[in-house]
């Protein structure tokens, strides 16, 4: 055997294969995305996500308590309005008594260490489900929508979110919430994460039935990325980076680690997060349960790859099992 053939001496401990990984996942690089409802003693099992439920705000201590223990560091909140009346600006997204915002005001009081993102859509909140405001023939109108956007996410930091991550895909939004979050006070106090490259993906199903939120008419095709979109998705990139974007998102994860490289290398001053969605989740438990592979292992695999594609910041649903996993 030549010198120069044999890389085996270099991976044959389980240490040495740790030292391989550029960067190892800890606790501090998940993010759990949780669904809060307007039942305050609501905790209902969603059936396509398994051990997910929709949570009432009186349920969160006992929900996000033994996490926190855990060392859960932070969050994001979607709100799940079932008694809401639903209009065509999306009224409810930012009511004072609403779930999100009063689940940011009950968790900072609870957990004080804990860091509150919120996504900031109107699908969950519009009569139509749309993530904007529709002009008479159903399509989008764009500025009224960043604008209504830029109010909402606004009006969650006032309530106390660190962060808010508009995930709706109307140009221009991410200036006109860096914009609003400045007029109000709140630019050195609110960090804006911006679901930048976000692709109409078929892994959504799961949480639009979680959410309530899958659109009445039509489809999310002319505000969500194409998947076959990289160059829209570098320059969508390059746009929300100079419009004052603190974070830059990729979405979904798995099939898209290429567009989180091209994130890590466009916006190489800023933090790169990818959510793992819902489907994705749904995915990789349904194949476990076929017996196509060990849950762990591949939860591991499929969350080594984004952080080898260069992301530092992972929103999964697998968050309350790698913070049991990471102890061992
Ligand atoms: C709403 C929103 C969606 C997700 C996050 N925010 C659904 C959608 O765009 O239809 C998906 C999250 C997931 O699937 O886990 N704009
Ligand atoms: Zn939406």
């Amino acid at each position: 055997m030549d010198i120069s053939s044999v890389l085996q001496g270099g991976y044959h401990h389980p240490l040495a294969r740790k030292w391989q990984a550029q960067r190892q996942l800890t606790k501090s690089m998940l993010m759990y995305p949780i669904f809060i409802t307007d039942d305050p003693d609501a905790s209902v099992p969603i059936t396509s996500l398994p051990g997910q439920a929709r949570w009432g705000v009186n349920k969160l201590e006992g929900f996000l308590g033994p996490l926190v223990k855990k060392g859960l560091q932070s969050v994001i909140l979607f709100g799940v309005p079932l008694k809401c009346t639903k209009d065509g600006r999306g009224t409810p997204a930012d009511d004072p008594s609403g779930p999100v915002i009063l689940a940011i005001q009950k968790i900072r009081q609870l957990f004080p260490t804990v860091y509150i993102a919120c996504d900031v859509c109107l699908c969950e909140y519009t009569d139509h489900g749309h993530c904007g405001l529709l002009n008479d023939d159903g399509t989008i109108n764009n500025t009224p929508s960043a604008a209504r956007i830029a109010e909402v996410a606004v009006n969650y930091a006032k309530a106390g979110a660190h962060c808010v991550a508009p995930s709706d895909m109307m140009d221009g939004r991410i200036k006109y919430i860096k914009r609003g979050l400045i007029d109000a006070g709140l630019g050195n106090k609110c960090t804006l994460m911006s679901y930048s490259a976000k692709f109409a993906s078929a892994l959504y199903g799961p949480f639009r039935e979680a959410a309530g939120s899958a659109p009445s008419h039509g489809d999310r095709k002319c505000y969500q990325l194409p998947p076959a979109g990289k160059g829209l998705a570098r320059r969508a990139i390059q746009r929300d980076t100079a419009e004052g974007a603190d974070i830059i998102m990729v979405k979904p994860a798995l099939p898209y680690l290429d567009i989180i490289g091209d994130a890590a290398e466009l916006a190489q001053d800023l933090p790169i997060a990818c959510y793992q969605v819902s489907g994705e989740f749904a995915m990789i438990h349904a194949g476990a349960k076929a017996g196509v592979y060990d849950l762990r292992t591949m939860a591991f695999e499929t969350v080594d790859s984004m952080l080898r594609a260069g992301a530092t910041l992972i929103l999964t649903y697998f968050t309350p099992e790698f913070l049991d996993w990471l102890e061992a």
